[in-house]
Order: C-alpha cells, then sequence, then structure tokens
C-alpha cells in the first residue's frame, strides 16, 4: 500500500514538474519560445558563404552577409539537399542540387511564395553567433480563440 502510494506520487510530482516545464515554454500560452544555441564564433562563417549547423536538434543553414546573419532550415523541401552548400546571391540562396531559389531573410522559395522553409533568429553575443527557432503561434490555440 505504501509503496503504491510512493509511486503514484511520484509520477503526480512528474506530471506538475513536467507541467511547469511547458508553461515555462509558452508565452501567454499562444507562442513557443526555444532557447537560442551558440553555433559558432562570428571568424568560423565566411561572408556570402552558408554553413550548416545543429540546432535543437535539426540542422539549420546560416549565412553571413557583412554584419547582417540569417538563418533558415538546410533541408531543401524538394529532395533534401543542404541550402548551405548554395550559391549565394545577394538575398537568394539557390539549391545545390536542382536550383530551387530561397530568400535567406525569410525561407520563401522564390518560384512559389506560397511555400517557404523554416527560418531562425540569429543574434550575436561578443564572439558567439547564437541561433534559435522563431517563436511560432500555435494554430490549435487560435482556432479555439474563434
Ligand atoms: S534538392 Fe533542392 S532543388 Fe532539388
Amino acid at each position: 500500500m505504501a509503496f503504491w502510494a510512493l509511486v503514484v506520487g511520484e509520477i503526480t510530482l512528474e506530471c506538475v514538474r513536467q507541467t511547469a516545464l511547458d508553461a515555462r515554454q509558452t508565452y501567454k500560452g499562444r507562442m513557443t519560445v526555444s532557447e537560442f544555441e551558440v553555433v559558432g564564433k562570428v571568424a568560423d562563417f565566411e561572408d556570402n558563404v552558408g554553413q550548416a549547423v545543429p540546432v535543437d536538434g535539426r540542422m539549420v543553414a546560416v549565412f553571413r552577409k557583412g554584419d547582417q546573419w540569417y538563418a533558415i532550415d538546410d533541408l531543401c523541401p524538394h529532395m533534401g539537399a543542404s541550402l548551405a552548400e548554395g550559391h549565394v546571391e545577394d538575398h537568394s540562396v539557390t539549391c545545390p542540387w536542382h536550383a530551387w531559389r530561397f530568400c535567406i531573410k525569410d525561407g520563401t522559395w522564390e518560384d512559389n511564395p506560397r511555400v517557404k522553409v523554416d527560418s531562425f533568429e540569429v543574434k550575436i553575443d561578443g564572439d558567439d553567433v547564437l541561433v534559435r527557432e522563431i517563436p511560432k503561434v500555435d494554430a490549435k490555440e487560435d482556432e479555439n480563440e474563434d
């Protein structure tokens, strides 16, 4: 009896802990906010050359254009090439496999702007380059508000 009470107590505590963690990761119950992750040093990134880095379990293509920094999903939605290996011109990257072009500012597929890959926030802190996923509004929460 005491053993089962202890087990139930542990499970309850774990549920409370997980709920608190979930609450901390939401803002006003609508936006998921991820943490910035250090992906390298400023000197590691060449101007106008993409570099693929891991962020929160996925690969992200980071682009430096002087003092401006951009990051989009590294995975081309066509057949999975690394967009970081594409040719960068102005604010476009051309996929190295079949030449689909994406805006490095917001991930828009330039041949069909209704389609886009995810984009990420980049910030510089001293010598460090940090990236995080841009907060998203939870579509289910939006539907419930109507
Ligand atoms: S894999 Fe990118 S255009 Fe085909």
